[in-house]
């Protein structure tokens, strides 16, 4: 069997990972919002308020940190005055990004902050730059946070909530090089800039603007937006206007026009998605060594608002609902995330799934009888949780196995690690889809009292659950054996686990 070696300093701290690098994202888009998180009150499916109970029973185990809403595309067509008030009376729009359906505006701001608060998860709510006001986002700042007596605060007492909610984090537009308006990027470095100013801190409420950011590697965009709120060496301090920058990078495998099938895949296919997987380092890297010129003190976020896998949707669904399935190859995937994401916390301080319930990469698919699935991806969330707000260590992979693709030797191995309160977290991946792998883990700097792992494998990497068969894919307990060194391991062709230690 193949050999790797993992080396963990245990004593040398680096950056904390953000709780919020966990979060999340929920569009109304095909089946996230109706039929995902909300049946309406009149449902069967038990619900409070017309959120399904299912879901948040299954979600609050991923101790989600924030939930990014209502868009995507969508913020930028969203007029949120129409979701408030007496359902009856709501207007209706049309989603003209997402299947054009009609969109009867009944999950609107109080619904998403009931969700929330179900969750416990902190609201990120991103505002339309492209088809709305800066008036209409200042007031609904105002509506959600402002305490007291004011227009707005009067409006939403009168639909039932008093108090006003915290709001930590506000999204200016998305994707405004696109579906967000077709702006040139120094046109929405003005206007973020201009939304920014009136995006008010109402009493102790304090906001984390994030500016929408770049696609993938469009360092051009990035910079402009970093050219209008600083300078190369003046001192200026950049995040007065905003606090962060977002960008997007979604792990497409194929062409846009030809995805790939989620589930039906060769080893080809699979290497190429991994590889893509794991290109967002460099991703990451370009767009913090760009910030690190224009805000060496790290004072601006990057934020990634927006990740995951994005297969052609399954056969007979509409396309304009991106439903896709999700299967072990997926969870690889966001186990290739996070470990880069721990490596580069200092930088990236929020990352956003898209999508939460049966949108893309879910971590929920759900049926209209009722029927809830865990995706493999639901439970590498679950299983990496514990590194959340912990301090992440360097973590080496000294000997590997790798895999030569187009020429250039794919690293087969992926590992981080973090510390928090006497213990430590190991995440370990192999991606060979043949051989096992046995891992010694070189603990360096202190030595573990006790240990416990956990593995996610599958027959197969196609594997995915079903309502029929919804554990195909889901953690069993994983041996681990003392070392010399540390400790050992051994991983099963295609697997994600994690090992948990007491120092
Ligand atoms: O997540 C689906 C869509 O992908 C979002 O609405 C948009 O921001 C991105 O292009």
């Amino acid at each position: 069997m193949p050999e790797a070696r993992v080396a963990i300093d245990l004593d040398v701290p680096g950056p904390t990972i953000s709780r919020h690098l966990y979060g999340h994202f929920a569009e109304h888009l095909g089946r996230c919002i109706y039929g995902g998180f909300y049946v309406g009150e009149d449902s069967p499916i038990p619900n409070e308020g017309g959120i399904r109970l299912d879901v948040v029973e299954a979600l609050r185990a991923l101790d989600i940190p924030n939930l990014r809403w209502p868009g995507g595309c969508f913020a930028d067509e969203y007029h949120w005055k129409d979701g408030i008030g007496p359902k009856a009376d709501r207007p209706s729009m049309v989603n003209t990004h997402w299947g054009n359906v009609e969109e009867n505006n009944h999950f609107g701001t109080h619904e998403f902050m009931a969700l929330c608060e179900l969750l416990g998860a902190a609201p990120y709510v991103n505002g339309n730059v492209g088809s709305g006001t800066v008036r209409e986002m200042s007031e609904w700042v105002e509506y959600l946070t402002r305490d007291g007596d004011s227009p707005m605060v009067r409006q939403r007492k009168a639909n039932g909530r008093d108090e006003p909610w915290k709001v930590p984090f506000w999204g200016i537009g998305n994707e405004a090089w696109g579906c967000g308006g077709n702006l040139r990027a120094e046109a929405y470095a003005d206007l973020a800039r201009q939304y920014a100013t009136f995006l008010k801190d109402h009493g102790d409420n304090k906001l984390y603007r994030i500016a929408a950011g770049a696609s993938d590697d469009d360092l051009n965009w990035t910079e402009a937006l970093l050219k209008s709120i600083s300078c190369l060496g003046c001192g200026r301090d950049p995040k007065n206007i905003y606090q962060a920058i977002s960008f997007h990078y979604y792990t497409v495998a194929g062409t846009w026009e030809n995805k790939g099938s989620a589930t039906e895949f060769s080893l080809e296919d699979y290497y190429r998605t991994l590889s893509k997987a794991q290109d967002i380092e460099r991703v990451i890297r370009a767009h913090s060594a760009l910030m690190d010129a224009y805000d060496p003190e790290r004072k601006i976020g990057l934020v990634l608002d927006e990740w995951g896998t994005w297969w052609d949707v399954e056969p007979g669904t509409n396309p304009g609902f991106l439903y896709q399935q999700n299967a072990m190859r997926d969870a690889l995937v966001a186990s290739l995330h996070f470990d880069v994401f721990h490596r580069h916390a200092e930088r990236l301080v929020m990352a956003n799934i898209a999508q939460t319930v049966n949108v893309l990469q879910a971590m929920l698919l759900t049926d209209d009888d009722g029927g809830l699935v865990r995706t493999p991806t639901y439970h590498v969330f679950e299983m990496n949780k514990g590194h959340q707000d912990a301090t992440s260590v360097p973590t080496h992979v000294i000997e590997g196995t790798t895999y030569d693709l187009d020429g250039k030797a794919m690293d087969l191995v992926s590992a981080s690690a973090s510390v928090k309160d006497g213990r430590a977290l190991v995440s370990l991946s192999n991606l060979d889809p043949d051989a096992a792998l046995s891992v010694v883990l070189d603990l360096r700097g202190a030595s573990s009292r006790e240990s416990s792992g956990r593995l996610l494998t599958a027959s197969k990497p196609q594997a995915y659950n079903t309502v029929a068969d919804p554990d195909a894919v889901a953690p069993v307990p994983l041996e681990v054996e003392p070392e010399p060194r540390g400790l050992r391991v051994t991983l099963p062709p295609h697997s994600f686990a994690t090992v948990s230690l007491v120092l």
